[in-house]
């Protein structure tokens, strides 16, 4: 194993994947392997994961029960596309477990969730039109696509496209509003609120909170202007709270998508929501014309139900939410000493299951705001942070709950040591 070993895979990645890479993460890092807390790249360099494969390994990497219950399916079977007894147990503990869910439609992807959701509400109100918030993430569909990171800032509600081959019939389909912004979303309903299917929202907007009482009043808005409410929760759900933004905050959308950690670390999201909207997934309840048609391959796949069940199992234990904020409460408090003692002006965002750092001196209520943020300064603090051997998305903490003091020490370390990089460049 030697330092060139990453070279040698961008190489050959680069010849066969554009940009070299899965189009998801730092192409130049390959990630050998990973247990507990600690990830191991191919060049045999040990990190932290505050990456956590972006959010699902909550429970850390190879948790040894999450293994028992993928090798106790795995012989009997990896894929059926019938019902699988699995699957079934896994929409009864989201129904449980999840205010919104009567039932539960599973697919393979956050992002395929989030484009149902939206057709979903489609067809249930008859109506064609979407709001969501400007960079708020709900996958990869053309509505989703519109304001989701726009470099150019257009004036509110008008949507811009942040990717290439989106129709341009998508702009009259989507508006997008400013997040934590009632006064405009209450505007702008009484002039369009009866043209529009869905809003839809991250209840934690990547890591941005909502004002006290946001949420709520939106769905007071959604319930006077007979708008259904989605909550994209895939970050969210069982992350924030077992029963995810809906249970910490209080709020139950009509409509809610699930990913990552429904999954434990294999491909499976789903939508869950009031059965009269559900129903628009089965022919039989609405009849052909309001029915909307949805396959997948690999949706309910048994194997991932069971890896989902275990982890929502030990997500059930006792102290596990308390464990996780105070990791959260830790590092958020590591990087308010360590910047303030070095001078740096930052804010720290988001919840203690979810943040990070943001170089500014006002406070955060939206995307522009983060967008104000010294770019420079994020892309030194990530990188001292990743040559102190710690891992974590350019713009997200994700704490889990297996790290260890001596994960804490060398968080401390980098985190210190990033600071003062960012001082000393000033
Ligand atoms: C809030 C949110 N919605 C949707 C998605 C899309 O999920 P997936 O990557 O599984 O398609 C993501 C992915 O990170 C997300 O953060």
């Amino acid at each position: 194993m030697t330092a060139t070993t990453s070279i040698h895979w961008s190489d050959r990645a680069r010849a066969v994947l554009p940009g070299g890479g899965f189009g998801n993460f730092d192409p130049g890092v390959f990630i050998r392997e990973g247990r507990g807390s600690r990830v191991w790249d191919e060049d045999g360099r040990e990190y932290v994961d505050y990456l956590i494969g972006s959010g699902p390994m909550l429970l850390g990497h190879g948790h040894p029960e999450v293994l028992d219950a993928i090798v106790a399916q795995l012989p009997r079977g990896q894929t059926f596309f019938a019902n699988n007894v699995l699957g079934v147990e896994l929409a009864e503990e989201i129904c449980r477990s999840v205010e919104c869910a009567e039932q539960v439609r599973f697919l393979t992807s956050g992002g395929e969730a989030d484009m149902y959701a939206i057709r979903l509400a489609r067809a249930f109100t008859g109506r064609d039109k979407i709001l969501k918030f400007e960079g708020g993430y709900h996958g990869m569909s053309a509505e989703a696509q519109m304001s989701l990171a726009p470099a150019v800032l257009a004036n509110f509600p008008t949507a811009v496209p942040d990717s290439a081959g989106i129709p341009e019939s998508t702009r009259s389909e989507v508006f997008v509003a400013p997040y934590n912004d009632l006064a405009f979303l209450s505007g702008f309903l009484d002039e369009h609120g009866s043209g529009i299917a869905a809003i839809v929202v991250e209840p934690l907007q990547r890591i941005i909170p909502q004002e006290p009482g946001f949420l709520h009043a939106v769905r007071m808005l959604c319930d006077r202007f007979g708008i259904l409410l989605v909550f994209d929760e895939i970050v969210t759900g069982f992350r924030l709270a077992y029963g995810g933004a809906q249970e910490e905050y209080g709020v139950t959308p009509d409509i809610c998508t699930l990913g990552k950690i429904i999954g434990g670390g294999f491909p499976l999201a789903a939508v869950a929501g009031r059965r009269p909207v559900m129903d628009h997934f089965d022919k039989g309840s609405v009849g052909a014309d309001r029915w909307l048609m949805m396959l997948g391959t690999l949706s309910g796949n048994p194997v991932a139900a069971a890896a989902g069940l275990k982890t929502m199992e030990i997500l059930r234990r006792q102290g596990t939410y308390e464990t996780l904020k105070r990791h959260g409460t830790r590092i958020q408090g590591m990087l308010r000493d360590h910047l303030n003692a070095a001078g740096v002006a930052h804010e720290i965002v988001g919840h203690p299951a979810l943040f990070d750092v943001v170089f500014t001196e006002t406070k955060v209520r939206n995307y522009r705001d983060v967008l104000a943020g010294d770019a420079r300064k994020s892309a030194t603090f990530n990188k001292v942070m990743r040559n102190e051997g710690i891992l974590k998305s350019p713009s997200k903490f994700y704490p889990s709950l297996v790290l260890t003091e001596d994960d804490f020490e060398r968080t401390e370390h980098a985190i210190r040591s990033a600071a003062r990089a960012i001082a000393s460049s000033n």
